[in-house]
């Protein structure tokens, strides 16, 4: 017996907003420094520090080699920002291990661009690449040439292809030199940009065709201290002008990879504007989460008294100017500096991250209406809570409702268990639609005990996005959380993309996202089925009418179904996405699960056990 798939005459069609698959880019689990950003030298400016002021941490990750003698000084730096630098009294040599202290791999071929600023007595300083065992890699020496600060560069290129290097500085007995933002970037990045951003990892965002990027947080939006909290003009602006932070997943207690993390900074060389740049060439609107005077809830709950936000609503309205503004503004003439005198195109702005209660409303409140007095048109996303349910949820949703105007869409995150996501396939029917719209700003389904990023937690996502895709009509936009992850230096599981130095792979839940992003039309195709098991979901192109149907077999036993109902093409595509609810993929084996497609002909399609198909015709 067959399931007939029929048009649903119950339900209208509507429109598919272009935002509705999304990515969220948070610096978590090294996904910035040591990940996205091709920068392959940690704590290059000597600014990292102890946040509790107990230990000294300006040489993090730098080690001392054949007797050199050298401090870290702050007199007559650099700039006021960056004001620390090494001083080398007596040569010989140093160590750069990289981040996390895993050192970074080569590939033969493959030219590094170095460079330092440096001030003192004429002398050559050498860099060169070594392997963990010593082979010498690369070599570039430098004539320092000025007793005041100057920037001096080489390039290095590669013999061999090798997994773990450091980076070495060689300094002449006599020395007598200051250094300072020591860098080594590999020349192809992502479009071969100088500050650029690593090409492989840029390319699995890009193969998601994300409809908008959420970033930079997430947590680290919102801090553990004042001077914590992510403040993007922090992070504008020549590189070596941009203030050093540390990361609060530093902080964080639980370190599942076992690995110490205290080493987790943000240089900030990927800041706001490498973040626009990126959306720009990956085709996503940018969506920046702003902080709204608040640090994390989950644990200082430090707040921003009500008289003294503006600096915190300036920088919203400065951003709009920063992103949109002509180059004749204050804000725009920055973003032309840098490279981009035509405006990103930002529409949208979420104030805070994940907050709640009466000190979030009244704070948003007052960051909306000063917003929106000078950009009338600008979306502004509210955060309903932690939860998408429960006393937080409801509150904020009671708030929101008596201030529809002051909000495009409010943000929602559920971390849950898969069988939270069946039960919730159908949470948006019956959502109250003179809301602002949805947005599923995190969500992610997590196994009991160990969180594995396995096709049972994807399957459960794959069975809610069907949920999420017929209730486009008031989900506007959803995104998975979190989408990096350094394989060995991790805080948080389950994510969406691993890395190491040189491979990354992508789990089941990135091919279930990537299937449900490259294949939606612009509106939905109401459908419905007679077997109550399968999860299903249409959607129609109103260019040529093709249909896009979704359905999750979520069952140990095979069904057919019958699709002579739908008005589809005769040979059509059929992409089948299936495998054991334990299996995983790694950086061994990064297609275990991966999606096959085949041309099909005929009425009738058998849906293997535990699978997501669809069918494009
Ligand atoms: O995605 C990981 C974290 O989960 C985010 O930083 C935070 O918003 C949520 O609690």
């Amino acid at each position: 017996m067959s399931a007939k798939i029929i048009p649903d005459l119950n339900r209208a069609a509507a429109e598919v907003s272009d935002t509705l698959y999304g990515i969220f880019f948070e610096d978590i689990n090294f996904a910035a420094d040591g990940g996205l950003y091709a920068e392959l030298v940690s704590n290059n400016s000597f600014e990292y520090f102890d946040r509790d002021g107990k230990i000294d941490k300006h040489m993090y990750s730098w080690e001392k080699l054949d007797g050199i003698d050298c401090e870290v000084r702050s007199d007559r730096p650099l700039n006021e920002i960056n004001c620390h630098y090494l001083h080398i009294a007596r040569g010989g040599r140093l160590k750069n291990r990289g981040f996390c202290q895993v050192g970074f791999a080569v590939k033969s071929g493959e030219s590094y661009n170095f460079s330092l600023y440096a001030r003192g007595k004429k002398q050559t300083v050498t860099a060169r690449i070594v392997t963990e065992s010593g082979v010498l890699v690369g070599e570039t020496a430098t004539k320092i040439t000025s007793s005041e600060w100057k920037k001096y560069e080489g390039v290095m290129t590669s013999w061999l292809d090798a997994e773990v290097c450091a980076l070495e500085l060689i300094f002449d007995d006599s020395a007598e030199v200051d250094i300072d933002f020591v860098s080594l970037i590999p020349e192809h990045t992502y479009k071969c940009r100088k500050n650029g951003l690593r090409a492989d990892l840029v390319e699995m965002l890009a193969d998601l065709e994300p409809g908008f990027m959420r970033f930079p947080g997430g947590c680290i939006v919102e801090g553990r201290s004042f001077a914590n909290m992510y403040r993007w003009k922090d992070t504008v602006g020549p590189i070596e002008r941009r203030r050093v932070n540390w990361n609060r997943w530093q902080a964080e207690e639980y370190q599942p990879s076992g690995r110490d993390s205290s080493g987790y900074y943000q240089s900030f060389g990927l800041g706001f504007y490498e973040y626009f740049l990126l959306c720009e060439d990956i085709g996503a609107k940018p969506v920046p989460v702003m902080n709204v005077g608040m640090t994390c809830q989950f644990h200082e709950g430090l707040l921003v008294p009500l008289n003294e936000l503006q600096p915190y609503i300036d920088d919203c309205i400065d951003l709009v100017e920063f992103a949109n503004g002509s180059p004749d503004t204050k804000w725009g003439a920055l973003r032309a500096e840098m490279g981009h005198p035509e405006p990103f195109g930002l529409e949208y702005i979420a104030i805070g991250n994940e907050q709640w209660g009466d000190q979030y409303f009244e704070r948003y409140e007052l960051f909306a209406d000063a917003i929106l007095a000078v950009y009338p048109d600008l979306k502004l996303l509210f955060s309903a809570g932690p939860n998408c349910e429960g006393e937080y949820y409801e509150q904020a949703m009671k708030w929101i409702a008596g201030h529809r105007d002051l909000a495009y869409a409010t943000d929602e995150h559920f971390y849950k268990s898969p069988e939270w996501f069946y039960n919730n396939v159908n949470k948006y029917d019956s959502f109250d639609r003179t809301l602002p719209k949805v947005f599923a700003g995190e969500y992610a389904a997590h196994t009991s005990p160990e969180r594995r990023c396995s096709w049972r937690a994807a399957l459960a996502e794959a069975a809610f996005l069907t949920g999420i895709e017929r209730n486009a009509d008031c989900v506007a936009m959803s995104c998975y959380a979190p989408l990096f992850s350094k394989t060995g230096c991790f805080q948080w599981q389950p994510d969406l993309i691993w890395f190491d130095n040189s491979s990354v792979y992508g789990t089941p839940s990135y091919y279930v996202q990537k299937l449900f992003s490259n294949n939606v039309g612009d509106r939905t195709l109401p459908v419905c089925c007679d077997d109550h098991e399968l999860y299903i979901s249409a959607t129609e192109a109103s260019s040529n009418g093709s249909i896009c149907l979704k359905i999750v077999n979520a069952t140990e036993t095979e069904k057919t179904v019958d699709l002579s109902a739908l008005n589809l093409r005769r040979r059509y595509t059929w992409i089948k996405l299936c495998a054991g609810l334990d299996a995983e993929n790694s950086h061994e084996a990064p297609k275990r699960v991966y999606p096959s497609s085949k041309k099909h002909i005929g009425a009738q399609v058998t849906l293997e056990p535990y699978s997501l198909n669809v069918i494009i015709g």
